[in-house]
């Protein structure tokens, strides 16, 4: 039976949000077609350039001239399916609506669920997909995607997020030629200090932020990904995304339901990249894509960069001491506090022991908790379970856990001595889970955890899984993952997490839904920040993106950056800091008192209002402006940075979009130092600070000038 629920007419059935729509023929007996994304308004839409009539989950084996989604072999050998229109069914649930287009094998009983899901709101769609079989024996599965999409004709771009560490997520945007590009990762943990599995399509040539036609995918996975975008001869592009298949082919039992990690997706018809962005956000807050969606998140003090693996109960103090007087909120103590036996000094050792080093903290954690009341800031610390040192307790008592072939011996990472344990066995999963667990049973007031995960999976094997499931491993870690998350935020909704992978090695929307925020890199370098935080801005929402003050000269780059840029750049983003705060100057720490200060007055415009990108850095030598707007559009909060001084150029005016047009402004500056701003105090019309824009030359006097705008409307 087609559920008429969605239906237009007799076999199209459409699923809407606020201003697009999906167009299905579903017809019994059928393949089940996708015909149109594109506006909701479109009233014909097979005369309407986003008509595609493309299958909506092309299988391997009879029409084998396309990318396909799914690749199986039956249990009698055949490696083919023919998937043809069951029934339909709708869910609602709140303003989500969910189509199922239940198909089947013409032949064999073979099901596939394909589920596409609307968040009206958002403008955002969500497609997964089940597989099962009732055959009698195994079938093996050796591609199953999340989705299959189609982009008509036109001049496509690609825009990527790429980078290896200390350089994570910059953008690259560039023509998509005939034949195939990917997006791909199988590091098997840390899965995206290379590419993030998201991605937006221009249709016609050059991405614009606030014009033009574009598509804009993420996929929901933590995992191994792939996403595939094919030219072909017609000029249309293929797009297949999901788990990346590679060494993963799985064994399917009879009535065993295979799930796949969901793709998010979304449309503007001349909207450009900036609202691409918005629809994420938008999505990610409104939808519980980012854990903790309605808490705004605290400004922080982490360890690390301060004082390394040399941990100790006097510099912890202190440092929660100076960073309270700063007005701080939270403390989070990095690595280097654990291992009884085996002490934490470096990265070569204890990871698996995670009981306070009685020696660098003699009073345990309960000393530093006293001590933070003493100073009214909240604690954190950072733990990464997933792992394990040759040199611990863990390894001692438990060699088998660890991701590993019987028969070679095991490439290690950090340290000489790190691996990764393995994820797939239930019992590494209560491990994990106990991690967590002691630590809050504990020490009920730790407030917070960093989450970190510094290692990829070398040596894939399992002496947990069976010989014939070896290459299930990458997949069921990931269960395994996500399973001790869930059990995690059941017990603990309240606690803060942060998700950590030597910097920026884990930002998906896989996870995110159980991490309130993400390290986007471990480079704190204010101006490499800039780059990174425009990238990873594109598809993740900034309420998360913890950005950090660091000393100067930067441990990373050794570049001397004034203290007034690095908390403009880290203003722009979650609030912190990570250095000794004694170290800065009487003049620098009374700076960082007002920043601190200005921003909590800012934090909410910051963490939950609509971002548009101004200036981009990639195009500008580092010149970059950015605004978060309220929803009401009565109040924002503008930022412009010049790390470069142009010699000889003046700076053309900077426009501020996405403000009422109709609507008079306050505008004025924040957070300056010295006595007198820069900019004076003015009125503007939203049209004139739209498409005149206002000058601020002074950014150019000196290298690295910065400004922050507060915006407000005149009523
Ligand atoms: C990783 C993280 C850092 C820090 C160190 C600690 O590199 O990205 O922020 O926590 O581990 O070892």
């Amino acid at each position: 039976m087609i559920d008429v629920s969605l239906a237009k007419d007799a076999n199209n059935v459409v699923l809407e949000t606020k201003n697009n729509k999906l167009v299905f023929e579903v017809e019994q007996g059928q393949t089940a077609k996708l015909l149109y994304l594109g506006l909701k308004s479109e009233m014909n839409i097979q005369a309407s350039p986003n008509y595609t009539k493309t299958e909506i989950y092309p299988a391997f084996g009879i029409q084998n001239n396309m990318q396909h989604a799914i690749q199986v072999t039956h249990v009698d050998g055949n490696m083919s399916l023919e998937l043809i229109v069951e029934k339909t069914e709708v869910l609602k649930d709140g303003d989500t609506e969910t189509l199922i287009i239940y198909s089947k094998d013409k032949v064999y009983p073979f099901y596939v669920k394909s589920f596409y899901k609307s968040y009206p709101k958002a403008d955002v769609f969500e497609t997964w997909t089940e597989i099962q079989h009732a055959e009698k024996g195994n079938v093996v599965v050796y591609k199953a995607f999340s989705a299959y999409l189609n982009v008509p004709s036109g001049k496509q771009q690609l825009l990527k997020l790429y980078g290896p560490f200390i350089h994570e997520s910059y953008v690259y945007e560039f023509p998509l030629n005939y034949g195939i590009t990917q997006l791909t990762n199988k590091e098997g943990v840390r899965n995206t200090q290379s590419d993030n599995p998201a991605f937006m399509i221009s249709y016609d040539g050059a991405f614009n932020e606030n014009a033009g036609q574009v598509l804009g995918g993420a996929l929901a996975y933590t995992g191994n990904f792939k996403i595939i975008f094919d030219r072909r001869s017609n000029a249309t592009v293929d797009v297949v995304a999901g788990y990346n298949e590679e060494a993963s082919h799985y064994i399917l039992n009879a009535r065993e339901v295979f799930s796949t990690p969901k793709l998010l997706y979304s449309y503007t018809a001349d909207g450009g990249k900036g609202q691409i962005t918005r629809n994420f956000h938008k999505w990610a807050l409104n939808y519980n894509g980012i854990y903790g969606a309605k808490k705004a998140n605290d400004i922080l003090l982490n360890s690390w960069e301060g004082v390394y693996f040399g941990v100790n109960q006097e510099n912890m103090s202190a440092m929660m001491k100076d960073f309270s007087d700063l007005g701080g909120e939270l403390f989070v103590m990095d690595d280097g506090w654990f291992g009884d036996k085996y002490p934490r000094n470096d990265g070569s050792s204890s990871l698996g022991d995670w009981v306070t080093a009685k020696s660098k903290l003699p009073q345990g954690i309960d000393g530093l908790i006293k001590e933070s009341k003493k100073y009214n800031i909240k604690f954190g610390i950072w733990i990464e379970p997933e792992m394990i040192n040759t040199k611990s307790e863990l390894f001692e008592k438990h060699p088998e856990w660890v991701i590993q072939q019987s028969n070679r011996e095991t490439v290690k990472g950090r340290g000489k001595t790190q691996m990764t344990l393995d994820l797939s066995n239930p019992k590494v999963q209560d491990f994990v889970f106990k991690v967590v667990d002691d630590l809050m049973t504990n020490y009920p007031q730790i407030a917070y955890i960093k989450w970190d995960a510094n290692h990829y999976m070398s040596n894939y094997g399992s002496t947990y899984l069976p010989a014939n499931k070896q290459s299930h491993l990458y997949l069921e870690y990931h269960r395994g993952f996500e399973s001790v998350l869930k059990r995690i935020r059941l017990k603990y909704p309240d606690l803060v997490m942060q998700s950590c992978a030597s910097g920026g090695g884990r930002i998906t929307y896989g996870h995110l839904r159980y991490f309130d925020e993400y390290w986007t890199s471990d480079n704190t370098d204010a101006f490499h920040r800039i780059f990174i935080q425009n990238g990873i801005s594109h598809f993740y929402p900034v309420k998360g993106m913890a950005a950090h003050v660091s000393a100067t000269e930067n441990h990373q780059t050794k570049r001397v950056i004034p203290i007034k840029f690095r908390f403009d750049v880290a203003m722009s983003g979650r609030l912190g800091m990570e250095m000794k705060p004694s170290d800065l100057t009487q003049e620098e720490k009374e700076f960082a008192k007002s920043a601190i200060a200005t921003y909590r007055n800012i934090r909410e415009l910051v963490q939950y209002g609509n971002l548009y990108r101004g200036l981009s850095p990639d195009v500008n030598n580092g010149l970059t402006s950015l605004s978060y707007i309220a929803d009401d559009k009565s109040d924002a909060v503008f930022f412009a940075y010049n790390p470069r001084k142009l010699h000889g150029e003046t700076l053309a005016p900077f426009k501020i979009h996405g403000l009422n047009l109709n609507k008079s402004y306050k505008v004025y500056e924040i957070n300056y130092k010295g006595t007198k701003p820069n900019y004076a105090e003015q009125v503007v019309s939203g049209e004139v600070l739209s498409r005149v824009g206002i000058y601020l030359p002074f950014l150019n006097n000196s290298e690295y000038s910065s400004i922050i705008l507060k915006i407000e409307e005149v009523k």
